[in-house]
């Protein structure tokens, strides 16, 4: 950890007692044993799925722990690091990061018997955080598995991210950057789908299972498959469209990026650009006391204008709204929180005792229906995309939909649109951790 984020770690480390001071003492339990988790072994197989730490371990941590690690919180004491140091002459051993992090923790290391460290740490009811796994059952009756008197409250407040959380997402997002533009030239050199995604890689300098979700390379009309997974190695004969979403990690904190890319410079050229400026004027309007639906709603009525005055449906804005034609272009949410969990959790909740706030009937696919708050870290992300099956559908159900069927023909082959950028929510400003990055 480089000496200047020492004060910010250790601020966190602050934060972060203080919300497990609260929840257990609220819960009338004394100690949270929070476990990173084991490898999960594929069925009838000895592979394992990609290590992910569980993101409530992962948080107090300056690093990212191995598979067997134990976080174990006490109200009013330094928190204590279980340390899985097994020596294994097939593996490599893991090793406990250097630095100052160090003086704020009580620290045992463990080879062969976890269980002894937990037996020891056990003198009264114990909150267990995280997926069930070796040395749960050592504490018997004494265990609350995963109560939600606890964690309701410490998912609600990991919305705001304390300074040290901001540090990490903010180097998340300087890395997903360079893979962005090294992807953007592999498009213009004619690169194929996988190939692009090697680039990106590569510029980020992550290898694929350490991309904090499985990234969407979409060449040409793949554009318009919103969770495209495949990875072509055959390039098209024609490169109109990269739409390229993917982010990377720093100590478990995600970025979440997308960029659309056109060699053209016509009609879906002018659509990217306004889409653009649309996404620009969100983000401008994405700061403390904002209700986050009412934005999903004015993009809404951004895309019914972009549709209007591109002549691709001639109704006006309030005529498409009622008739619900934005969502056919422009059919997912406007963003979400983002952590440690690229989507991050509590985006539904309406306070710490996790009652939900659902999203409103024409927006379902809304993820977060919070008010904004300072430090909140989340994603403004329109699209717009000419996605056939909902085209299809709305021809089908709706004879008056005012569209310009002949010149949505015309922009099928480019797929679609989206601009993702990664924000942290001010008091009449926010930060935008993506165009900042884009800058330097
Ligand atoms: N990458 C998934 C999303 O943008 O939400
Ligand atoms: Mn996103
Ligand atoms: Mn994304």
């Amino acid at each position: 950890m480089p000496d200047q984020s020492d004060a910010l770690y250790t601020r966190h480390l602050e934060t972060l007692q203080a919300r497990y001071d609260e929840a257990l003492t609220a819960a009338g339990i004394s100690r949270a044993v929070i476990a990173a988790g084991d490898l999960l072994l594929r069925h009838e197989d000895d592979q394992a799925y990609p290590f992910k730490p569980y993101p409530l371990a992962q948080q107090w941590l300056p690093f990212v722990p191995p598979p067997g690690t134990f976080v174990v919180v006490k109200v009013g004491e330094p928190p204590t690091l279980l340390f899985p140091a097994q020596k294994d002459f097939w593996h490599l051993t893991p090793q406990l990061p250097g630095g100052n992090w160090r003086m704020r923790w009580r620290i045992q290391e463990w080879q062969t018997d976890v269980i002894a460290g937990l037996r020891d740490l056990t003198d009264s009811v114990v909150a267990w955080l995280g997926p069930q796994t070796r040395g749960l059952d050592v504490l018997g009756d004494s265990v609350a598995l995963n109560p939600a008197a606890v964690l309701n409250p410490l998912h609600y407040a990991r919305a705001i991210k304390t300074d040290w959380e901001i540090h990490c997402l903010e180097q998340a997002s300087r890395s997903a950057v360079a893979g962005h533009r090294a992807a953007a030239e592999a498009f213009h050199a004619g690169q194929p789908e996988a190939l692009i995604h090697h680039a990106y890689l590569a510029a980020s300098r992550q290898v694929a299972e350490e991309e904090p979700y499985h990234s969407i390379i979409g060449l040409n009309e793949s554009a318009a498959t919103l969770h495209y997974e495949r990875r072509c190695f055959e390039a098209p004969s024609v490169h109109r469209t990269l739409l390229i979403d993917a982010g990377a990690q720093y100590l478990g904190y995600a970025s979440d990026i997308t960029r659309t890319t056109t060699s053209d410079d016509g009609l879906f050229a002018q659509l990217l650009q306004q889409v653009d400026e649309l996404q620009q004027q969100l983000c401008r309007q994405a700061v403390a006391g904002t209700h986050y639906p009412d934005l999903h709603d004015e993009t809404l009525r951004g895309i019914a204008t972009i549709l209007h005055d591109a002549g691709l449906c001639r109704h006006d804005v309030d005529t498409q709204l009622a008739q619900r034609i934005p969502q056919v272009f422009f059919p997912h949410g406007l963003g979400h929180l983002l952590g440690l969990q690229v989507h991050d959790v509590g985006g539904h909740w309406q306070n710490p005792a996790g009652d939900l706030a659902p999203p409103p009937r024409h927006a379902p696919a809304l993820r977060l229906t919070r008010t904004l708050e300072a430090g909140m870290a989340l994603t403004i992300e329109p699209g717009l995309y000419f996605i056939p099956m909902l085209l299809d559908r709305m021809v089908k159900d709706n004879a008056d939909h005012g569209c310009d069927l002949d010149l949505i023909e015309t922009l099928r082959p480019f797929g679609g649109i989206r601009i993702e950028d990664n924000l942290i929510i001010g008091d009449g400003a926010s930060r935008n951790l993506t165009r900042e990055a884009f800058a330097l």
